[in-house]
C-alpha cells in the first residue's frame, strides 16, 4: 500500500482515487491485495492502482460491448443516468475487465483545474511538481472516471478538451508541459440529465466530444437480482421492494424529482437484513430520503403498505 503521494489534497484510494481538495489532511487508500495484470506497459505505480478484485455487476444491455469499443477506439465515454442507477460500478468493473487503473475524482465547484493537472509544492527548501490525478492517469495510461462533471467549474471542463479530441494532449501550463496521452488512457465522465439546469449543463463544445450510454434503472428482475446479491436478502423480499421501486418511479411527476434508486433499495435489503422489520426499514431507506413533502411521504407510506 502507498501511502505518500501528495496533492496537495485528500485522496481516498479505493479501487480508484477520490479527490477531496477540501480536507488536505484526509489520505488514505485501501487496495485490494494480489496483483492482476502484469503487462509490460505495467509500472509499479500503475499496478498500485489496479483493481484486483472482480466488482459484481449485472449487465443491463450492449454497455460492455460499448465501452470496449470506445476504449480500443480511443473515444472518451459519457455515461448519463439518474443517481444510484450503477455507473460507478459498471466504470469499476470495466477497469478491472480491462486491466487498466482507475483514478475517479468527483467534480464540484471548487475544482481547480490545478487541483486536476497538479501543483508545484514546497517540500523541505525546494518546490516540486507533483502531478494532479488527471495528470497521473494520462501518464499511467489510466481510466479517469470524473464523476458529476457537471458540477465543475467551467475552466476544468476546457483542460480536457484536448484530451478529448484525437490531439489526445494535456497541456500543463504552469510546468510549460504538453503531455501525450498514453495509449490506454481514456476519460469518462458521468452525468445525471436529472439535476440539469440552465446554468449547470454541458456545453456543446464538451459533450460532442464524447460517445454517450445512456443507464437507467436495471429490469425488475435484474434489478431485484442486484438487490438480493448486494442486499443479501432472498429473492421475494428483493422483488416486492424493486416492485415498490417501480410504483414510486411512477410518481415521479406527481412532486418527486428523482424515482427511488437501486442504492436505496440495496439499502432497504441491507437493514431488513439487520433485523430492522420491512416497513420501517422502507420508511427509512426508501421513502424519508426521497423526499421532506408530508402529503408525498402518506402516499408513499400507503405504497409500502400496499405491497409488503
Ligand atoms: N448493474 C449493476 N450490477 C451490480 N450492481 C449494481 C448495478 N446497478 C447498481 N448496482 C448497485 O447499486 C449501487 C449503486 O450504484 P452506483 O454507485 O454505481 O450508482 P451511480 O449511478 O454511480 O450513482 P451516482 O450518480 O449517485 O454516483 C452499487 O453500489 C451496486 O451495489
Ligand atoms: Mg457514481
Amino acid at each position: 500500500m502507498k501511502i505518500n503521494e501528495i496533492y496537495g489534497m485528500s485522496v481516498v484510494l479505493q479501487n480508484a482515487i477520490n479527490i477531496d481538495p477540501i480536507h488536505p489532511s484526509r489520505k488514505s487508500e485501501t487496495l485490494f491485495g494480489g496483483l492482476a495484470s502484469m503487462s509490460s506497459q505495467n509500472s509499479p505505480e500503475t499496478m498500485g492502482h489496479l483493481i484486483q478484485q472482480k466488482p459484481y455487476y449485472l449487465s443491463a444491455g450492449d454497455e460492455i460491448k460499448l465501452f470496449e469499443v470506445a476504449f480500443a477506439a480511443k473515444i472518451p465515454l459519457m455515461l448519463k443516468g439518474p443517481t444510484g442507477c450503477g455507473k460507478t460500478r459498471f466504470v469499476e468493473y470495466m477497469s478491472y475487465r480491462l486491466k487498466r487503473p482507475l483514478i475517479t475524482v468527483a467534480c464540484h465547484e471548487d475544482l481547480f483545474a490545478s487541483d486536476l493537472l497538479g501543483r508545484y509544492l514546497l517540500k523541505k527548501d525546494e518546490t516540486v511538481w507533483v502531478d494532479g490525478p488527471l495528470t497521473r492517469a494520462v501518464r499511467m495510461g489510466a481510466i479517469c472516471y470524473l464523476d458529476e462533471i457537471v458540477e465543475a467549474r467551467k475552466d476544468t471542463t476546457v483542460v480536457i478538451h484536448p484530451l478529448t479530441d484525437n490531439r489526445r494532449t494535456l497541456s500543463i501550463d504552469k510546468k510549460g508541459e504538453i503531455v501525450q496521452a498514453h495509449p490506454d488512457f481514456m476519460v469518462v465522465i458521468s452525468y445525471n440529465p436529472g439535476y440539469q439546469s440552465v446554468l449547470k449543463d454541458l456545453k456543446q463544445s464538451t459533450r460532442q466530444r464524447f460517445v454517450s450510454l445512456e443507464f437507467d434503472y436495471p429490469e425488475a428482475q435484474k434489478e431485484a437480482e442486484i438487490v438480493s446479491h448486494e442486499g443479501d436478502i432472498g429473492m421475494d423480499t428483493a422483488l416486492k421492494l424493486v416492485t415498490l421501486a417501480g410504483k414510486i418511479r411512477n410518481i415521479r411527476e406527481h412532486g418527486l424529482t428523482e424515482g427511488a434508486s437501486t442504492r436505496l433499495l440495496i439499502y432497504a435489503a441491507q437493514i431488513i437484513r439487520r433485523g430492522i422489520p420491512v416497513h420501517e426499514a422502507c420508511r427509512s431507506a426508501i421513502c424519508f430520503p426521497l423526499t421532506d413533502d408530508a402529503r408525498l411521504q402518506e402516499t408513499l407510506n400507503d405504497l409500502v403498505e400496499d405491497i409488503f
